[in-house]
């Protein structure tokens, strides 16, 4: 399950049919007052009906069936429980006893939990609007369900140092210095979220607190403004919307929003992006990894079963105990993979050889202490062992990590599974090293002689430098990138000494290089591939050549150090000129640089798409991506990196800029949809907006009405207002009005919420250019959520409800509305499936 709501919809379906039919109990509870599992309809509410108390069967389903008494958001969504969910049968109840004690019982008369206020004067009990459940002496809070929570938090409710989220083995806290932290079996932190940096002082008492609105804050009488942790990615949005944050029992914890009455929930923003990182999803020796869209859960190879062939997620166990082993104990190879290590092996003390992984196979084999082992590959060398205890693993093919177990012998590797292979290939192994070891020496031995020889020849001549540099040219005027050696490269940046930026990927600096060309060397962070896949990519982004893209010159890549050299762009990133405050109002552009680089962009991306051999989607694109030149032609940088960093996460949903830039992302990136071209063209649009209006598409003010500065922009354009949405330093310059028209218009189709409403990149060009008429556009987000699988479904009345039937096919359909202009404004829908295959299906291996 992608969204892990543990809802499921049929029962919701029946709790909304029944609620509606539920008889309204008063809103103060009294003494001697009970709910029966038996009779589920009978509830609690609170006074505006939007919380309720009640049974709901357990989900998943049991037979025979069983129920929790929850607090329920109106159309069934659970956000409290009594008893954690604990389980009563139909015979069940949830007493308030006229001691002033609220209680769970079985069926079998035993009491399952207890508020445990007898005695504490409780007079009369009540659910309020806000979904708190109060036991009360006359006005005196005695116990409350917030003071209390189970899994979740809802908007009102304060989370302090002393409480805790739980579910199964996983649980939340919040620390005394404003650390978010989620723990496994309350001793291995696997996330770990601080306060901004920007944030300087020591907290006294922190509380965490989730805004209607959306927003998850720290606030403490020590700080001015509440410190913001995250946004859900439907923040400010307008609606009858209740947001929640709850810990799943796959130990992430995620904002959910839901519509009042709907009964489904979809997520808006997870703590660990990559779900497989969660310690212990598996369980103890189970090995994560990904489907095309799931994590699954199994075993390192037949030497091992699940614990529970029902449910993967139990982990596995040996088949035979190593103490127990008749044959030789050997160990099982697991390429790919690494035992997951919070803190990660090279952040902590943790027990390494550096003597070679052989010896280290060894040692591990003789030591009792020793149970596996990770080499993380990483050019240091070193191997971390493992103790007997539990093991967390996480497969994935782009890793570069490789793992070893003890197992009693022989290995049975899995069927048709790259996991666990190694054993009968030994020998075969062997024989390639053999090969690999021979050809290597002849080709060295060769080299050597060669390099002798010219070293000979040359070592007298005093353009021996310069020729370097020549050859060095000669290589990048062909097209090729260029290598240079990391000595090199720290030469020319003068030890990295001017930092122009820092970017997603990494920090970038100015260099010179031997020739005199100015470059922009970035420095990648975070670089889990192989060299091999490392040369491919650059190999495709120095092919990909367009006035509209920044130009990569050459690379070096040296054991951990992985860096690219581009050419310099001496005007630097748009964001600077787009949100260039008064003082530095020197930098604005004009309306007519403006849609130059609008259209420069909408090009280049279009090149990236549609026209280059291997299409890219860029997944980045953003004001600090554009960069300008000397005479503000637009250049897009960054592209094709998306493949490269962190491909571990083979949906490539990790990039740690990702995780940082709010506003730009499309919405199916938060829903786990498969992500297009079409996810650039959402971007694209956020960008276009700010190119017009000079402010941040997500910026809320009071100005906008505390809404997202991208929806009132959309209000305003329907009242007609465009002139109060374009810069309004603009405001006595001359502005093209028809083109400003033509630019608002197609922001609002390239951020429709549906990825098939949007227009190709080369229709928005000609868009942009008016050779294509622009119907109207829809409300962007029109919306109703769709299933409790999280799926959002587009119906909007301005578009043609065919086109959400249209949805998987090529897209033209979708814009059918278009076809009264005569032209329709959609290449063929070929493009977006090769670009695509291009990120998706590009498993290094
Ligand atoms: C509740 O009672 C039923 C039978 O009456 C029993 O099977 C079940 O285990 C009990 N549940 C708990 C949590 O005690
Ligand atoms: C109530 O008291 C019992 C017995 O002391 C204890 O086991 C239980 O955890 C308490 N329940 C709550 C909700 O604190
Ligand atoms: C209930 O509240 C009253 C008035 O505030 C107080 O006098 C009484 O002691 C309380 N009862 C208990 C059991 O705490
Ligand atoms: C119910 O009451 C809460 C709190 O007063 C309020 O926020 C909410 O809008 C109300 N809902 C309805 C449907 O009246
Ligand atoms: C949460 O804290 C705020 C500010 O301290 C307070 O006004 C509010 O009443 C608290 N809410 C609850 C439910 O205790
Ligand atoms: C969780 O920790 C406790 C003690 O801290 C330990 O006894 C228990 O085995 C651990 N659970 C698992 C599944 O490892
Ligand atoms: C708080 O979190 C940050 C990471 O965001 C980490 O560097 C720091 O060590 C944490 N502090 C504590 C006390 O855990
Ligand atoms: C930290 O806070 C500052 C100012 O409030 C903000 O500009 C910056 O974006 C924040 N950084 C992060 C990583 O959220
Ligand atoms: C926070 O507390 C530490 C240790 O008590 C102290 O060294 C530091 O100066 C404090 N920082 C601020 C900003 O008060
Ligand atoms: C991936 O696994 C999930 C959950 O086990 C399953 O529902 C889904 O169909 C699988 N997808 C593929 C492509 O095998």
């Amino acid at each position: 399950m992608v969204l892990q709501t543990h809802i499921s919809l049929s029962h919701l379906l029946l709790i909304a049919s029944l609620l509606s039919a539920a008889v309204s109990a008063a809103t103060t509870i009294s003494p001697g007052s009970s709910l029966s599992a038996a009779n589920p309809t009978i509830t609690w509410s609170s006074p505006n009906d939007t919380f309720s108390l009640g049974f709901i069967p357990s989900d998943p389903p049991t037979s025979p069936p069983s129920y929790i008494a929850a607090t329920s958001y109106s159309g069934g969504v659970p956000v409290w429980s009594a008893g954690a969910g604990k389980a009563v049968d139909s015979g069940g109840t949830l007493q308030f006893l006229p001691s002033g004690t609220l209680r769970l019982v079985n069926g079998s008369g035993a009491t399952l939990w207890d508020s445990n206020t007898t005695s504490r004067g409780v007079s009369s009990a009540e659910i309020d609007d806000l979904g708190n459940l109060v036991l009360r002496n006359g006005t005196v809070t005695v116990w409350s369900s917030f003071d209390n929570p189970t899994d979740s938090i809802v908007p009102g409710q304060n989370f302090t140092v002393s409480k805790v989220l739980r579910s199964g083995l996983y649980s939340f806290k919040l620390v005394k210095n404003g650390n978010l932290t989620l723990l496994w079996n309350d001793s291995t932190v696997y996330w770990n979220q601080g306060l901004n940096s920007s944030v300087n002082t020591n907290l006294s008492s922190p509380t965490l607190g989730l805004r209607s609105i959306g927003i998850l804050s720290i606030s403490d009488p020590q700080l001015s403004t509440d410190a913001i942790v995250a946004y859900s990615s439907d923040y400010a949005e307008a609606g009858d919307i209740l947001r929640f944050l709850k810990l799943g029992s796959d130990g992430n914890l995620r904002i959910y929003s839901s519509s009042r009455g709907s009964g489904t929930v979809t997520e808006r923003w997870a703590a660990v992006t990559d779900q497989c990182e969660v310690y212990g999803y598996c369980g103890d020796m189970g090995v994560c990894s990904y489907n095309d869209t799931d994590p699954v859960c199994g075993c390192m190879s037949l030497n091992f079963e699940l614990v529970d062939p029902k449910d993967s997620r139990k982990g596995c166990k040996r088949k035979m105990e190593i103490k127990d082993c008749p044959q030789s104990v050997i160990m099982l190879d697991l390429e790919h993979t690494r035992f997951l290590s919070y803190p990660p092996e090279t952040d902590s003390p943790i027990f390494f050889f550096s003597a070679g992984i052989l010896t280290c196979r060894l040692n591990c084999l003789g030591s009792s202490a020793c149970d596996a082992l990770t080499s993380l590959s990483d050019g240091t060398g070193l191997c971390y062992t493992k103790t007997p205890g539990f093991l967390s693993g996480y497969h994935s093919p782009a890793m570069s990590s490789s793992s070893y177990i003890k197992v009693c012998g022989p290995v049975i590797p899995n069927p048709s599974s790259s996991l666990g292979t190694a054993g009968n290939k030994k020998n075969w192994k062997l024989r390639r090293w053999i090969v690999v070891v021979v050809v290597f020496a002849t080709v060295f031995g060769l080299m050597a002689f060669e390099g002798g020889l010219w070293w000979w020849f040359c070592r007298n001549s005093r353009s021996f430098g310069g020729l370097s540099a020549q050859y060095a040219l000669l290589e990048y005027a062909s097209g090729a990138p260029v290598q240079f050696s990391y000595t090199e490269l720290q030469r020319s940046m003068k030890g990295f000494k001017e930092k122009l930026g820092a970017g997603g990927f990494g920090a970038v600096y100015k260099g010179i290089l031997a020739n005199r060309t100015v470059v922009a060397v970035k420095q990648l962070e975070g670089i889990e591939q192989g060299e091999k896949q490392f040369r491919m990519e650059v190999a495709t982004i120095s092919s990909t050549h367009h006035l509209n893209l920044v130009r990569l010159i050459g690379f070096c890549s040296e054991g951990r150090h992985r860096l690219l050299v581009y050419e310099f762009m001496k005007n630097g990133s748009l964001d600077s000129f787009l949100f260039a405050t008064e003082e530095q109002s020197g930098k604005l552009l004009n309306w007519e640089s403006r849609f130059h680089v609008a259209l420069g962009t909408a090009r280049g991306i279009t090149y990236l798409h549609e026209e280059c051999r291997d299409c890219i989607v860029h997944c980045d694109i953003k004001p600090e991506n554009i960069l300008l030149d000397e005479n503000y032609n637009a250049k897009v940088s960054d592209f094709g990196l998306a493949k490269l960093v962190n491909p571990k996460d083979h949906r490539y949903r990790t990039l740690t800029s990702v995780r940082g830039t709010r506003g730009y992302l499309a919405p199916e990136w938060l829903a786990n949809l498969p992500i297009t071209s079409k996810s650039d063209v959402y971007s694209y649009g956020m960008v276009l907006l700010e190119i017009v209006s000079g402010r941040r598409n997500f910026e809320v003010s009071e100005a906008t009405n505390r809404k997202k500065f991208s929806l009132w922009a959309f209000e305003e354009f329907e009242k007609g207002n465009i002139k109060g949405i374009v810069d309004r330093r603009l405001v006595d310059q001359d502005v093209d009005m028809d083109q400003v028209k033509r630019a608002i218009q197609v922001t609002f189709w390239c951020i429709q919420e549906q990825p098939s409403h949007r227009p190709m990149m080369g229709k928005v060009v000609q868009m942009l250019e008016g050779i294509t008429d622009i119907e109207n556009p829809p409300d962007p987000r029109a919306v109703i959520e769709g299933s409790a699988g999280g799926t959002s479904m587009t119906v909007s009345s301005n578009v043609n409800p065919l086109s959400t039937a249209a949805e998987s096919a090529p897209a033209p359909s979708s814009f059918s509305s278009f076809q009264s202009s005569g032209v329709s404004p959609l290449t063929s829908g070929r493009n977006t499936e090769k670009a695509t295959a291009s990120l998706i299906q590009s498993d290094p291996n």
